[in-house]
């Protein structure tokens, strides 16, 4: 198959681990006869130097005649004085705008082994940690009215979280249809004691819920699954939430799997074109030092081919690659413990690439 896929390269760290992603995609075309043309794509604080804007309109029309889009992540201290409209993430949300990518997918899984790099008791770690939450992604408080101002000599600011019953329902749906494929067990997590757009969130999902007779449906407020992810995430299956619940909760989901260094994420819209991006940032500490895991990088390559190109086999093959190099002990300084080898970035891809050319 060709494809054509736009390469969002990004800020800081975030070169290094696309570079590598581009290596292993390289192989999967060579192993499966595909053919990817790759258009770089300037976004973030990388746009903001050369063109002085996150997402300057010619930049998006790239990615709207891609097939996908792949990206590392975008920011840092270099552009971090910027007005809030000319801040590097002010790309990256109006390019999940500007793709209409509403439903975003962020796995929390174990992998057994990195259990030991896990801040979760063993007790709690053995009884498995296998969900994925469906984040609402282009409505909310990241897209509301957003104002400063000073009245009366005192300075206040607003953000508005705004949703309409159509932007919940289409999420809904896709948070029920998640869970229909997963162990049908969904939770919408809100915060109804407090919020109206929680309250409206918890009418249309209850209705809905009317259409999935087969999945197990429960409600929790937002404070008590932050708890609960830590004291009892296997309860968890498919858990679907407002955008900014979402970003919060899913930092906490990678945290207990052993290392946010290895979550990807899919975001989609209503077609196949959708987005791919680790859920990690672009790293400015180490950035340049051959240091970042490239491996949320890789896997979300591989949820690139599941979920817009449907190339279910080659995207099994580049995850159980990642598995076999995590099985022989190797290791990048974000997951590392007791009895396992250290290795760069540029070592750990070669890794991968052994495995998937074996
Ligand atoms: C994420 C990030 C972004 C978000 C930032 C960079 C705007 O934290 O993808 O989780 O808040 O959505
Ligand atoms: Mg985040």
């Amino acid at each position: 198959m060709n494809k054509t896929i736009g390469v969002i390269r990004g800020d800081c760290s975030s070169r290094e681990i696309v570079e590598q992603t581009l290596r292993v995609l390289d192989a999967v075309a060579d192993k499966y006869g595909h053919t990817w043309t790759y258009v770089p794509v300037a976004m973030g604080g990388d746009a903001i130097d050369q063109y002085g804007e996150p997402l300057p309109e010619h930049e998006l029309e790239k990615c709207l005649a891609a097939d996908a889009v792949l990206l590392g992540a975008v920011g840092g201290p270099k552009w971090e004085g910027l007005p809030g409209e000319k801040r590097p993430e002010k790309g990256l949300l109006a390019l999940r705008k500007g793709m209409g990518l509403f439903s975003n997918l962020r796995p929390a899984k174990i992998w057994p082994q990195l259990a030991d790099a896990s801040p979760l008791k063993k007790e709690i770690i053995d009884k498995g940690i296998d969900f994925v939450i469906v984040r609402e992604l282009t409505g909310g408080v990241y897209f509301g009215k957003h104002t400063t101002e000073t009245v009366n000599g005192v300075r206040q600011a607003l953000d508005l979280m705004p949703y309409d019953e159509n932007e919940i329902r289409r999420i809904g749906r896709v948070g029920f249809e998640t869970a229909m494929k997963r162990r049908k067990k969904l939770t919408l997590v809100d915060k109804a004691n407090v919020l109206d757009t929680s309250r409206l969130w918890r009418a249309v999902l209850y209705d809905l819920a009317k259409d999935y007779p087969e999945v197990e449906f429960d409600v929790m407020f937002v404070d008590n699954a932050a708890m609960q992810i830590c004291k009892n995430p296997s309860q968890f299956d498919t858990i679907v939430t407002e955008n900014m619940f979402g970003d919060i909760l899913s930092d906490e989901a990678s945290e207990i799997t052993g290392s946010i260094g290895m979550i990807p994420s899919s975001s989609l819209g209503e077609g196949t074109r959708g987005l791919y991006e680790p859920i990690h940032g672009s790293a400015p500490d180490i950035a340049g030092k051959n240091l970042v895991n490239p491996l949320a990088c890789i896997l979300s390559a591989a949820m690139m081919l599941r979920y817009s190109f449907g190339m279910e086999e080659e995207a099994a093959d580049i995850e159980s690659s990642v598995e076999a190099v995590l099985n022989d002990g190797l290791r990048t300084a974000d997951m590392m413990s007791e009895n396992t080898t250290k290795v760069g970035t540029r070592e750990m891809t070669d890794a991968v690439l052994e495995k998937l050319n074996a």
